[in-house]
């Protein structure tokens, strides 16, 4: 596998990645657009309320129920369904579908009585009213159903075809199914006509998918072979951090340095995230909450989830999964499909050692940490009352060039608006840059940093080098500047 592209991407982690909206500092326009699918199983309800509180820094166009392998509605026809290799094993009418207003009736509601606290602290957060208009239905019959346009799929397509330059992120966190009739339903109206080509090459450089897993067919039978140059980022590899790991060992703590193991345990949980009016709809290990419809969620109730065959409970209130949350991180081409992206699975840490799963491990504290920060935001009335993310960045801008085996300084620009002391370091991003070997990073007085190009380093080889601030809040936040020396 060939290592590259590394992006900055969207969603409920972005803002702890290499963000350069700081609360207030950006206007709408100039957001990533998102769009969320959801098949609203449990881990996606706790993704969901997540994702809400990033509303301030993401323009949210559409939040879709959509279908997967696990959850499907049927028809209301009685028309029966089957696919083998799935969780049943005879025709059904519906499978473990969660019903089509949890986020309307629940969600929305409980994000409705937190608002205005929200509001005090950034008015970019979306009215609970905006949000609502953009909840749709979209194609939920059945698994990789794509027959009819649905609403969801109206709303998506509209968007895609839609003026505004900016990427379209449409995150699949349950099937592709509703954005793959999207997409159809582009082709038919426009695969006979003159203006063909040109359509479907501005789709294809606007729409992206973020997929978390391929949870039906609808990419491998229609996408990848009607629109090959659609770019998709499949990020499967980020459960192994964020996803249901009950069954292997010590649930997700496993792999995390020891000091992040809290953020995901019971007491931890409890007491920070699953808080408030709010927060209490998040969901965790023997919460007493079950999704309605889906007899499978049985990790709620202690009686049932201590006779599932799946893994036996961890602790009250520890970390269950969120599949879906995963974002800004290092993708590997494939091969064969040259557009699909997969997260890779390995990556470097800071002393530039291999180690599985740390392309998402090694955020996990600082995100938990965020995710607990803005949970504050949603029970504290006043701006002074509660913690809100320093800014950091390089002054010397997004690139630098700098001739091999000599010393260059680079100086950041560290603030805090609640007037925190932010600690920062300096380091070298190893799965970045395309210089192989390590450089020599030593800070310096006044948030800068001495870096030595090695005289090995090859003219055209680029460096990636990381400025990172944490506060002193209660709730620690941190925020990164990047730059990138050009090997002159
Ligand atoms: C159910 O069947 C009726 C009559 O055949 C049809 O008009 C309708 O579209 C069907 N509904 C669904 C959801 O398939
Ligand atoms: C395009 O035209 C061909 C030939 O007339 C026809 O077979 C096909 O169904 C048309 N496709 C669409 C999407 O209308
Ligand atoms: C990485 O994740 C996989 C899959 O969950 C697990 O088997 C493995 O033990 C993990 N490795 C580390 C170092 O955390
Ligand atoms: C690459 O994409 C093809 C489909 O185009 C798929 O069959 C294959 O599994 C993918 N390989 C990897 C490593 O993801
Ligand atoms: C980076 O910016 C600082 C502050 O403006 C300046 O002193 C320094 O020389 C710059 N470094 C490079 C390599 O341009
Ligand atoms: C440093 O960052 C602050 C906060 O974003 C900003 O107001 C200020 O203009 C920046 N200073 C420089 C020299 O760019």
């Amino acid at each position: 596998m060939k290592i590259f592209q590394r992006q900055l991407l969207t969603a409920g982690l972005l803002a702890t990645g290499l963000s350069d909206f700081v609360y207030g500092a950006a206007d709408r326009a100039s957001m990533f657009r998102i769009v969320v699918t959801t098949d609203l199983e449990q881990d996606d309800l706790a993704s969901l309320i997540r994702y809400l509180l990033y509303t301030n820094e993401l323009d949210t166009q559409g939040i879709i129920y959509t279908s997967s392998r696990y959850h499907w509605s049927g028809d209301g026809n009685g028309t029966k369904f089957f696919l083998s290799d799935r969780e049943y094993r005879s025709p059904q009418w519906a499978w473990r579908w969660t019903g089509s207003r949890t986020v309307q009736d629940q969600v929305l509601r409980a994000y409705a009585e937190i608002w205005p606290n929200l509001n005090n602290h950034d008015p970019f957060f979306p009215t609970p009213d905006e949000l609502r208009a953009l909840v749709k239905v979209g194609n939920i019959d059945f698994e990789g159903e794509m027959e009819q346009d649905t609403e969801g799929s109206d709303l998506i397509r509209s968007l895609i075809l839609n003026d505004d330059p900016r990427p379209l992120y449409l995150q699949a966190w349950g099937g592709t199914n509703t954005i793959a009739r999207a997409l159809k339903s582009i082709e038919e109206e426009y695969s006979n006509s003159s203006q063909w080509s040109q359509t479907q090459d501005s789709v294809s450089r606007k729409a992206v998918i973020l997929a978390s897993g391929f949870q039906d067919e609808t990419y491998a039978d229609y996408i990848s072979l009607r629109w090959p140059d659609v770019r998709v980022e499949q990020l499967e590899p980020g459960y192994r951090t964020w996803g249901y790991n009950c069954d292997k060992g010590q649930g997700n703590t496993r792999g995390l340095s020891l000091g992040d193991n809290v953020y995901f345990t019971g007491d931890w949980m409890k007491a920070h995230i699953q808080t408030g009016p709010y927060g209490r709809l998040y969901r965790s290990w023997l919460d007493e909450q079950s999704m309605p419809g889906d007899a499978q969620d049985i990790f709620g109730s202690p009686a049932t989830a201590s006779s599932s065959s799946f893994c036996q409970p961890l602790e009250p209130y520890a970390f269950l999964s969120e599949g879906d949350n995963v974002v800004f991180n290092p993708f590997a081409q494939n091969s064969t499909s040259p557009n699909l992206w997969v997260m890779v699975p390995t990556e470097k840490n800071k002393a530039g050692v291999d180690i599985a799963n740390y392309t998402t491990d090694c955020w996990a504290g600082a995100v938990q940490n965020d995710f607990a920060a803005r949970m504050q935001l949603t029970l504290t009335p006043s701006y002074e009352d509660a913690n809100h993310p320093p800014s950091v960045s390089i002054l010397n801008g997004t690139t630098v060039e700098a001739p091999a085996g000599t010393t260059i300084t680079l100086a950041g620009n560290v603030t805090d608006p609640d007037s925190h002391s932010v600690t920062t370091s300096w380091w070298q991003f190893f799965e970045e840059g395309t210089y192989p070997g390590h450089v020599i990073v030593t800070e310096v007085e006044n948030d800068r940093a001495d870096i030595t190009i090695p005289a090995d380093a090859e003219a055209g080889q680029t460096i990636s080098i990381i400025l990172e601030g944490t506060d002193d809040g209660k709730f620690p936040l941190t925020r990164y500047g990047r730059v990138l020396i050009h090997v002159k």
